[in-house]
């Protein structure tokens, strides 16, 4: 996540789904094994996004990802809201991301925020997977915590494995109608062609290895080259939002998708009017998991890499505007990257 040098950034997942389906509880799950694993301290709490490394994900995931057969560092997780009237966030995090996780519960199945999601995906040519969550709400379920799904539907009742599959082939018959052929994701062999299906719990844990080793999977696979950067390059990222802080004045949380920002780098922002050129004051992640409530919130670091998320302390930033890129200037002529930044906004 922060690691300096060429080669590989981390894959930007966004976490997309209707209202109340479960995509926060799902990062809590993650975050949450990733505690109790032993790796406690490995999940980097960024802002407005999670970052899960490699080694993490492998603890997490077991048989189902061996670290050997990876390069890419981990998955950066932006979550977002499902509420109807937020629908500018889950743009940002569809046009952000590299692939992305539509969360739809078993239960309720495509909702409107569901449909909103799939066009964004569309939209932005994001690959996606399906996580058909809550399966522990099955009548008769019996629970095998934070297992592989396979293993724990062979604990379940024939009786309760069929009223889930009937379910799960609902929300299948969903993605057809909306033009994605789609499959459990055991039987998908091309998931640029095809959706697959990941039952999960974000309750008991049930199918979240699948969801870490299919998200793993499908970015080594399709995306290596997209994520092939020079990570210590000017770095590039997306205002998710502009910020008053105490001691701060306004802030930047801003998710970087490409090379890195530094402590003192110049950089320009797009505005109400023309764009920003400031100069980085402070750069900004949040404390440990553990000490997320105490007073002093944020921990300054001197450089971060993408993908990552991170808050940007600098002088002048009260016209910044929520969406817009944010550019390092560093060795390049800085009305160049003016230019750069009024066209992309
Ligand atoms: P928004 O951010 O408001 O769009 O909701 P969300 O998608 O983040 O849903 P959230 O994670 O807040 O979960 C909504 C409710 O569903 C909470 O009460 C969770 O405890 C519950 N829930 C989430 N996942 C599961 C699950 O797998 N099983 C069960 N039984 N309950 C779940
Ligand atoms: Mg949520």
């Amino acid at each position: 996540t922060t690691d300096a040098g060429g080669g590989l950034r981390t894959p930007i997942v966004a976490v997309l789904g209707h209202v109340d389906h479960g995509k926060t509880s799902l990062l809590d799950k993650v975050r949450g094994s990733a505690v109790t694993s032993g790796e406690a301290g490995a999940i980097t709490q960024h802002i407005g996004a999670t970052a899960v490394p490699l080694a993490t994900i492998s603890d997490i995931a077991g048989r189902l990802v061996d670290p050997d057969d990876f390069d890419l560092p981990g998955l950066l997780f932006i979550d977002t809201p499902g509420h109807h009237s937020f629908s500018t966030l889950r743009s940002r995090g569809g046009a952000l991301a590299d692939i992305a996780v539509l969360v739809v519960d078993v239960n309720d199945g495509f909702q409107p925020q569901t449909l909103e999601a799939i066009d964004i995906l569309k939209r932005t040519q994001t690959p996606f997977i399906v996580a058909a969550n809550k399966v522990d709400t099955t009548p008769g379920w019996n629970p095998q915590p934070d297992t592989p799904i396979q293993q724990s539907l062979e604990a379940q009742s024939d009786r309760a494995e069929q009223t889930l599959n009937e379910k799960l082939y609902e929300i299948i018959g969903e993605l057809s109608d909306n033009d994605f052929s789609a499959d459990m994701y055991w039987r998908v062999q091309n998931f640029r062609g095809n959706i697959g299906v990941v039952p999960v719990s974000a309750e008991t844990g049930e199918g979240v290895p699948d969801l870490l080793a299919v998200l793993m999977g499908l970015s080594q696979r399709y995306m290596k080259e997209e994520m092939s950067i020079d990570t210590t390059g000017p770095g590039a990222g997306t205002v998710l939002e502009v910020k008053e802080e105490r001691g701060f004045g306004t802030t930047l949380d801003v998710v970087l998708y490409d090379g890195s920002i530094r402590t003192d780098d110049t950089v320009v922002v797009g505005a109400k009017n023309d764009p920003i050129v400031t100069e980085v004051r402070a750069l900004l992640q949040p404390q440990p998991l553990a000490e997320i409530r105490t007073e002093k919130r944020f921990e300054k670091v001197d450089e971060v890499s993408a993908a990552a998320g991170v808050k940007i302390a600098a002088p002048d930033l009260d016209d910044a505007l929520a969406g817009a890129p944010v550019r390092v200037v560093r060795d390049r002529s800085e009305a160049e990257v003016i230019e750069e930044v009024r066209e992309e906004l």
